[in-house]
């Protein structure tokens, strides 16, 4: 099989090397080539592969029935973004699951997600497409991803815990039992989650607080003062 991966940064890398493990523990030969528009055509250092040239150039090494594109991407709106301009080739996603994650029973994972190295989900969770589970997560029972989701290293969901669409919790996040999180919440690296976070915004902190508001509320505070403006102008007169 031919892999194509989209991305050729430190985070494309990790991901490569974890389809050759998977691939390897299957007796599967994976030839491995790296695309990426912000970086000049040349081999890896890590001796993965090469880059062979820019996204535009990724149709043109596909081989019939025996191509998958890899997302070597790890933030959701630049995964969103790719995944949306690919779609047209029509070439399917793989799933790359590092051999050293540990994945229980009942647990399903969509197309295009990754689970690195040190991983742990347990039972009854779903992992949608194009999710990203980072080194040393963990995803409890009955956990949901929905997709897009990125889980930076060692974040740790408790059980029952659903996270919303491209949302992104940073390094060493925990959330406790049963909450939910919106749909493109960012998590800063740290955070603790104790209770359910609405989407579109960043917090930060222990126990996890926005860190600035989110665009509908900077509106409402733009329309509140612009009516103030209007009464003191008002007044003025
Ligand atoms: C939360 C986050 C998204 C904010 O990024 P940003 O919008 O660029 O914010 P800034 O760096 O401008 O910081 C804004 C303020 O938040 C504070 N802050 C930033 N990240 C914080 C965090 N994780 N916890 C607590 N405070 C944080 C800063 O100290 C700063 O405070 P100040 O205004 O009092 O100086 C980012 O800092 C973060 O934690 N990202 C996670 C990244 C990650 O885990 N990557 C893993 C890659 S493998």
């Amino acid at each position: 099989m031919r892999y194509l991966i989209v991305g050729a940064a430190g985070h494309a890398q990790e991901v490569a090397w974890s389809l050759r493990e998977q691939t390897a523990t299957r007796g599967e030969q994976a030839d491995l080539l790296f695309f990426d528009d912000h970086v000049a055509r040349a081999q890896l250092p890590s001796g993965l592969g090469e880059i062979a040239g820019g996204l535009d150039a990724i149709a043109a090494h596909a081989r019939p029935d025996a191509t998958q594109l890899v997302l070597g991407i790890g933030l959701p709106r630049v995964k969103a973004t790719i995944v949306g301009r690919l779609s047209a080739l029509g070439i399917p996603w793989a799933t790359v699951i590092h051999p050293g994650a540990i994945i229980g029973p009942n647990v399903a994972i969509g197309d295009g997600s990754y689970v690195a190295a040190g991983a742990i989900l347990t039972v009854n969770v779903q992992i949608g497409r194009f999710a990203t589970i980072n080194l040393h997560c963990q995803v409890a029972h009955d956990g949901v991803l929905e997709d897009l989701v990125t889980l930076h290293p060692d974040t740790h969901l408790s059980g029952n815990v659903t996270v919303g669409e491209g949302s992104e919790l940073g390094t060493g996040t925990l959330v406790i039992p049963g909450v939910r999180i919106g749909h493109w919440a960012v998590l800063g690296a740290g955070c603790v989650a104790v209770r359910s976070l609405d989407g579109g915004s960043v917090y930060v902190g222990v126990p996890a607080a926005p860190l600035r508001p989110s665009p509908r509320a900077r509106a409402a505070r733009r329309s509140s003062r612009c009516r103030k403006e209007i009464r003191v102008t008002r007044h003025a007169r």
